[in-house]
């Protein structure tokens, strides 16, 4: 190991990447109760959320083989619970245009947080970058098909209102 402070950081961010994703699990499963106009929306977010409860338990490992306590994990989880509560737009009228504009961000604030995690590991020397990387990869994926959609749900948005107005 290289340096002690390096190690504590690296704990200290596979924590709040695992508080993370617990929140990216809330936020998704309240979207799905509510996006029944958008089936193929919903169809996305079921699918990321199967992969959000893979990352958490990515995390899991990954703090197991750096010989943390999982039971410390949900203290953090907490703590930080309601940080991206923002993110949730259930009373706006055009919520799912809000709520997919902050999808992009969260994913993108997804991917920045393993790439992170990926150099703090490396430099301290712990062999977790494939389960990072892999995790990685599907949060990459996933925000790319949210701003590939960004123009088709905008365009279903003006088209369910349209319908509403009629
Ligand atoms: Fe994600």
């Amino acid at each position: 190991m290289k340096s002690e402070a390096g190690y504590n950081l690296l704990i200290t961010g596979l924590r709040n990447a695992h508080a993370m994703e617990s929140q990216a699990r809330e936020i998704l499963e309240r979207q799905i109760e509510r996006t029944n106009d958008y089936p193929n929306v919903k169809a996305k977010l079921k699918e990321h959320l199967k992969e959000t409860n893979e990352q958490s338990r990515r995390l899991e490992e990954c703090l197991d083989k750096c010989g943390e306590s999982p039971s410390v994990v949900k203290d953090a989880a907490l703590a930080t619970m309601g940080n991206f509560a923002a993110l949730s737009h259930s009373i706006a009228s055009d919520e799912i245009i809000k709520n997919t504009l902050a999808n992009n961000m969260f994913e993108n604030f997804e991917i920045g947080t393993y790439k992170t995690l990926i150099v703090m590991a490396n430099n301290a020397g712990i062999e977790i970058k494939q389960l990072l990387t892999r995790s990685l990869r599907e949060e990459e994926q996933m925000a790319a098909w949210v701003s590939d959609n960004i123009e088709k749900i905008t365009l279903e948005f003006l088209a369910i209102q349209d319908r509403k107005a009629v």
